[in-house]
């Protein structure tokens, strides 16, 4: 995996080209520490035994409905987390998905009191502050596929076409998830998904994802298969049926 970091005033983007699409699963596709604020392992710091606990709480209050939003503490020791998994995944797969997403970003963001990690099955954040309900569009993440579209003229405005319905269908959904296909021809489909954090309301959701999509072509132009991630909504496609219907 080759990677390189962008930055301007306003985002953070990451690049990365997504080699071989087996590779992951048990493995984060990125994981970012989002501030400079440190916490310590001092006993009158009780932000690490807090985001422990907090972290505990997410790995089971998540599988039931594949969200789950909470903190844990007092004032400046209170961390705000999430956790979404994916809308098609099974609670166990969801469960496992949270508990080794969890554990990995906290040992990978080592003292930071905020960080965000994305898995194939799941998304994990957490951070002093209260994100509950705002559109974080800070923390953004492009993967896409090695291989290009034959035709790409006609595959990109399909894959957006079809990543602008599900949106709509994910912002009127409760799980604010959606996903399908796209006949292109004979052989060749358009399989999509997309999924919001489920603190935005329905019309944060679209906006979420409307933005997300218009950096399709910045992300994966040309390519069969890309995800935009943010810390509130993602989408992916592919040529390959990689979504459970
Ligand atoms: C995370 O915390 C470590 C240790 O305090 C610090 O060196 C690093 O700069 C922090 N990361 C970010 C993104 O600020
Ligand atoms: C946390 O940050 C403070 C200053 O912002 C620094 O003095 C301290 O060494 C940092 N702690 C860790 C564990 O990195
Ligand atoms: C976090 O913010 C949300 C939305 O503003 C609010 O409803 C919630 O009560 C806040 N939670 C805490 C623990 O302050
Ligand atoms: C995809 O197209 C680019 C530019 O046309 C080319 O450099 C690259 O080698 C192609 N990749 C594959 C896997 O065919």
């Amino acid at each position: 995996m080759s990677s390189f970091k962008f930055t301007s005033s306003l985002i953070n983007i990451l690049f990365f080209v997504l080699l071989l699409h087996t590779v992951f699963g048990a493995n984060p596709i990125y994981q970012i520490c989002s501030t400079s604020d440190n916490f310590t392992t001092r006993n009158d710091d009780p932000y690490g035994t807090n985001l422990k606990k907090l972290m505990g709480y997410l790995s089971y209050s998540t599988p039931p409905s594949g969200f789950s939003f909470s903190s844990m503490g007092n004032n400046k020791y209170r961390p705000y987390g999430l956790a979404l998994c994916r809308g098609d995944v099974s609670d166990i797969d969801c469960g496992s998905c949270v508990i080794e997403a969890a554990s990995q970003v906290r040992q990978y963001c080592l003292y930071n009191k905020s960080a965000i990690t994305w898995y194939d099955n799941c998304l994990v954040k957490y951070s002093n502050k209260n994100f509950s309900g705002q559109i974080d569009f800070q923390n953004v993440v492009y993967a896409w596929s090695f291989q290009n579209a034959s035709d790409p003229t006609t595959f990109n405005p399909k894959a957006r076409k079809l990543l602008r319905a599900l949106a709509r269908r994910a912002t009127e959904s409760q799980k604010m998830y959606a996903a399908g296909i796209s006949k292109l021809g004979e052989s060749l489909s358009i399989y999509g998904l997309v999924q919001c954090t489920r603190d935005l309301s329905g019309n944060d959701c679209n906006s979420c994802l409307q933005d997300a999509i218009k950096l399709q072509p910045e992300c994966c132009d040309g390519k069969q298969g890309g995800r935009v991630m943010t810390g509130s909504c993602y989408f992916r496609y592919e040529t390959y049926p990689f979504v459970k219907a």
